[in-house]
């Protein structure tokens, strides 16, 4: 595709909009929280806040330059710069798909959650656990995933990406206060101290496991969109002028913000209501309804939530649908709609083996009874796809390709100061490939 036939976002703030839109919703609000209570609370929410900035930033701003270096799909970006690094765009477009065949699934609870505050979910009398586990084994889990998936596809198709830009504007905003409002409201619900210990206050007389390590800086790539070329394909469409570090800082707070909030609202509501905090993937489902029911105007409020997470996560599921499109547009030389289409049909077939595949392992010593594909491609992507892909990012970036690559595209071709050039180059050289290094050789049990 030429130069010019590329569309691009519009100004500074849209560039960072785009980039939070793909980076805030169902990672901060659904996994954050899930993941958080199954590994110990507040000491995960420590490691996760020092891998977003030891690993997440830095990472988000080398895929950034390559993007908008090359204005080009995961996979031609790496390749224009160097032909054998085009594996690592392979990388990401593989993790797009994976991604695609479960995100979508949770995605489609929270439809299912915003209709249902108006039709039984506050009125059966049915505990909430109960009507999640109802609902999981009902067809209509999998009608909310494809309706989910063709809500995104009409929006690829259509390119109103523009709307989308245009209503990330009032809907991000929207999600802050309606968080804020909910976390406020949770403080006076009887116990929530117990969850506040739970979430802000480490055990230090516990060592952090590496398995809390791990799942951190996976929950931090997961969160921040980064190790998978999504930042790499959105950069693309950046003009010349965004500055690159502070957008990638700016997103990165922004999607901690959300995370913290989410927990904030989640954990005293987990306390007062007496469920468990490792409740896993159902746990916002079934502990936010505890927080509205005795709200006045109850549906409204959760309906309200609910609508502004689906906004949320549709803002990410275009951003991974856009990289497989993206990809198969440009490196296959097909149309925009006949790439779009592919992408939506991979989507709902690996959706579909998600839901309906289930099955146990044992293999190699590791026995694992009852195992989804839904958890083996979350875990995939997470925890093996996008850190070895931010891995890899930070040997090309900073080892393979020359200085003068980074700083340039730090410094806008010398526009800016790139004061920070010298600290991230560090990191990106030394701190963060170590780190997930050492945390990889730790997790197989090597040492
Ligand atoms: N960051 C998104 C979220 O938290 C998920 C995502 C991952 C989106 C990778 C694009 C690429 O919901």
């Amino acid at each position: 595709m030429s130069e010019q036939s590329r569309a691009s976002f519009g100004g500074k703030l849209s560039a960072i909009l785009v980039a939070a839109g793909s980076a805030i919703g169902l990672g901060s609000i659904w996994r954050f929280p899930y993941m958080a209570g199954e590994n110990g609370g507040a000491a995960f929410l420590l490691v996760y806040l020092i891998c977003v900035f030891v690993v997440g930033i830095p990472v988000m701003l080398g895929e950034f330059a390559v993007g908008r270096a090359t204005k080009l799909n995961a996979v031609g970006g790496y390749r224009s710069l160097s032909r054998p690094w085009r594996w690592l765009g392979y990388n990401g477009v593989l993790g797009a798909l994976l991604i695609s065949g479960y995100y979508y699934i949770v995605a489609g609870w929270s439809l299912e959650y915003m209709v249902s505050s108006f039709s039984g979910l506050y009125s059966s009398g049915v505990s909430f656990s109960e009507q999640f586990a109802q609902f999981q084994a009902s067809p209509r889990q999998a009608i909310y995933t494809v309706i989910f998936i063709l809500l995104t596809h009409l929006i690829i198709i259509r390119g109103v990406e523009k709307g989308i830009e245009k209503a990330s504007k009032v809907m991000m905003p929207a999600l802050f206060i309606i968080l804020i409002i909910m976390a406020v409201r949770v403080a006076f619900m009887p116990g929530a101290g117990e969850g506040y210990r739970f979430f802000l206050s480490p055990d230090f007389s516990e060592a952090f496991s590496a398995d809390t390590i791990f799942t951190a800086i996976g929950q931090a790539f997961f969160s921040l969109s980064v190790g998978m070329g999504c930042m790499v394909t959105y950069a693309s469409y950046f003009k010349k002028e965004n500055n690159l570090t502070s957008t990638s800082m700016s997103v990165a707070l922004l999607t901690l913000m959300v995370a913290v909030l989410a927990g904030l609202v989640i954990f005293p509501a987990v306390f007062s209501a007496g469920l468990e905090p490792a409740e896993g993937a159902s746990l916002i489902f079934i502990t936010l309804p505890e927080i509205f029911k005795d709200m006045p105007m109850a549906s409204v409020w959760s309906a309200a939530f609910f609508l502004l997470l689906t906004l949320a996560s549709l803002t990410s599921t275009i951003s991974f649908h856009e990289v497989l499109t993206a990809y198969f547009a440009e490196e296959h030389n097909l149309s925009r709609k006949v790439a779009t289409r592919i992408t939506s049909a991979l989507s709902i077939l690996l959706c579909m083996l998600s839901l309906m595949w289930v099955f146990d392992i044992d293999f190699a010593g590791i026995k694992i009874e009852k195992i989804s594909c839904f958890e083996i491609f979350d875990y995939a992507t997470a925890n093996i796809l996008m850190p070895l892909g931010g891995l890899l990012t930070c040997v090309f970036v900073a080892w393979w390709m020359k200085p003068d690559f980074l700083r340039n595209e730090m410094t806008n071709y010398g526009a800016l100061k790139g004061r920070a050039y010298p600290l991230l180059r560090f990191a990106l050289r030394y701190v963060t490939p170590l780190l997930i290094i050492y945390i990889f050789i730790k997790n197989l049990g090597l040492f």
